[in-house]
């Protein structure tokens, strides 16, 4: 499974992208919110940083407007994807610019007949939200694997890029049902990093390095 990071910080994208581990970085709306700065000029730094698909999501609700915000921002770089809601605007706009080969990511998925409907436009991706079907009650997880099953068919082509990913067993999760792609928070990005037993190690064998560097020369 890839591994996205899903933010519009910079600092956490050029950090995250050093470790060599990232495919790509999408963004969405609330995002960008958190940043400062032109979000064309942020979307051309990220496309410096990170040499994978970069989605820039539409902000316009009528197909027409999306297919014209779509072809621009897919200007910007030849890395950015189109990311579009779904419903039936999103759909009618995914399928044009499909056809224009600009790639659409697909956002605010929640099932698989949206996820069919989705790859059926034409979307290169889709973003099945995990996270937010567990804060109604229900299993994201459970949903997500449907998505892959159904993707999973040769007719399509899509990728599945498991997104609103809330901690690291998500990230297992994901990775575990066979999605293509999670796209993934800084903050769970760290967490994954990190684990007890591995500082403890670090510390043991940074001093028994230290010991025996004063045995040998002391
Ligand atoms: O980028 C879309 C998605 O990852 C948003 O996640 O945490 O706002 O549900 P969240």
């Amino acid at each position: 499974m890839k591994l996205f990071v899903d933010t519009a910080d910079l600092n956490d994208i050029e950090t995250i992208a050093g470790w060599g581990v990232l495919s790509g970085v999408t963004t969405n709306p609330t995002l960008l919110n958190r940043v400062d700065g032109d979000p064309d000029a942020i979307y051309r730094r990220v496309c410096e940083l990170v040499d994978g698909p970069i989605s820039a999501e539409v902000v316009a609700d009528a197909r027409g407007d999306m297919v014209t915000e779509g072809r621009r921002l897919a200007a910007i770089h030849p890395n950015i994807v189109v990311k579009l809601p779904m419903g039936a605007e999103g759909l009618a706009a995914t399928s044009v610019l499909a056809s224009k080969d600009v790639r659409v990511n697909m956002t605010l998925v929640f099932t698989a007949p949206q996820a069919l409907l989705a790859a059926s436009s034409g979307a290169a991706f889709v973003s099945p939200f995990v996270g937010r079907f567990d804060d109604i009650g229900e299993s994201g997880i459970d949903q997500l694997r449907q998505v892959v099953e159904v993707m999973a068919s040769p007719v399509f082509d899509t990728e599945v890029i498991t997104a609103s990913v809330r901690g690291p067993v998500h990230v297992l999760e994901a990775a575990r049902i066979g999605a293509d792609i999670a796209t993934i928070p800084p903050k769970v990005f760290y967490q994954m990093l990190q684990h007890p037993l591995t500082a403890r190690g670090i510390e043991q064998f940074t001093a028994d390095a230290e010991a025996r560097t004063a045995r040998t020369t002391g």
